[in-house]
């Protein structure tokens, strides 16, 4: 049953499911002997995660980590606040960082200066959706479910005031929800 806020599926719960398969075969394919330490970006991210770490045969570690972008409203300001940091060390680490969507890139953007910082040994992006025409910093994801329109969407993790991130799918709000 599709919620009443939502006006519109963009992706069904079957075609997410076949996305991240996707995405799993070809990270099991890429990490295969490297046990590579996979961080979730809290909260959004967290569906996406266990979803695809499932769909990943190769042997892994999970972390999460929780950051907010200093500065008010929606557009993210580029210095990240940790929020909550990682329990393990990254150092010499072959790290894959989940991200629900990519949109100005800030977030993450920051996220890669900081494991650098932390002497990882590589890291790579994975994120389910990427709103490329918003992107205001030079970041290219290295794995990619979906290019998304420039919508607001919520559901299968991504939320509107914390709400609908249990959304099986993923779909755009009714604008009468959100003005
Ligand atoms: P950047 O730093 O790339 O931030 O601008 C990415 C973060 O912005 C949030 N975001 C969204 N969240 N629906 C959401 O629920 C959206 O359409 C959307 N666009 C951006 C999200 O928290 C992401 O991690
Ligand atoms: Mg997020």
């Amino acid at each position: 049953m599709l919620h009443p806020d939502i006006k519109e599926v963009l992706y069904s719960e079957e075609y997410i499911k076949e996305v991240v398969k996707g995405l799993g075969s070809q990270l099991t394919e890429a990490y295969e002997g490297k046990n590579p330490l996979v961080i979730c970006v809290l909260k959004g991210a967290v569906m996406f995660m266990t979803d695809l770490t499932r769909a990943m045969a190769c042997d892994l570690e999970l972390d999460f980590m929780d950051v907010s972008s200093y500065g008010a409203g929606m557009e993210s300001s580029g210095e990240v606040k940790i929020l909550k940091d990682l329990d393990t060390s990254v150092e010499g680490r072959h790290l894959v960082i989940v991200e629900d969507i990519i949109d100005t890139g800030r977030t993450l953007n920051s996220l890669i200066e900081l494991f650098k910082y932390r002497k990882a040994a590589s890291i790579q992006i994975v994120t389910l959706l990427d709103k490329k025409e918003r992107r205001v910093v030079d970041l290219q994801a290295d794995y990619i479910g979906v290019n998304v329109p420039d919508e607001f969407v919520v559901g299968y993790g991504l939320d509107f005031n914390e709400k609908y991130r249990n959304l099986p799918y993923i779909g755009v709000l009714k604008k009468e929800v959100y003005e």
